[in-house]
């Protein structure tokens, strides 16, 4: 109950419209700081993408995670917002050459530390544990199959 009224004040206060500010104005620039990026880049999903392991992250995906909220249930991100509501638009994660240039680490460094100054807020410990993010990481890695 707690997880799932954090995941609606997160998506309330970004749908309100406030400020968002850009952290990264460069979609294909990492997210990691450059001092954490070679351990970021390196760390490995501990899981391997078995059946199993995709559908616990399309659970989360879809639900306590609240991550279809901002990047869409078919991971094209946000439709039918005004443009520009969003400096920092929720990253779409159909894109092929944003899938290569990202690391599973890289994506797990932002759902631990979130990306500071945007509505992308860091959801480990609170919201999800390191399993399920892995999880959900192993999911992400699905919408770059066409
Ligand atoms: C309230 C909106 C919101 C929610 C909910 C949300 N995200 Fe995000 N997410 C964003 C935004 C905005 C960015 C882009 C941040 C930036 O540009 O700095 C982002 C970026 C990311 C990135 C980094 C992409 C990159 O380029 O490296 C990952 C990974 C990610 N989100 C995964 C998730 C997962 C998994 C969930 C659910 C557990 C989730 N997000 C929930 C808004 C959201």
């Amino acid at each position: 109950m707690a997880v799932t009224s954090m995941g609606l004040i997160i998506a309330c206060l970004t749908f309100a419209g406030l400020p968002v500010h850009a952290a990264n104005p460069d979609v294909w620039d990492s997210l990691v700081p450059e001092h954490a990026l070679a351990p970021a880049r390196a760390e490995k999903n501990p899981l391997s993408s078995t059946p199993e392991t995709i559908e616990r992250g399309k659970a989360i995906f879809l639900g306590k995670g609240f991550c279809a909220a901002c990047h869409g249930r078919d991971g094209k991100g946000l439709t039918g917002i005004p443009p520009g509501r969003f400096e920092n638009e929720p990253r779409i994660f159909t894109n092929p050459t944003w899938q290569q240039s990202r690391t599973d680490g890289e994506l797990m460094w932002v759902l631990r530390n979130g990306s500071a100054g945007t509505a992308m807020a860091p959801f480990i410990p609170l919201v999800l544990t390191e399993d399920e993010a892995w999880q959900v990481i192993a999911y992400i890695r699905q919408f770059a199959i066409p």
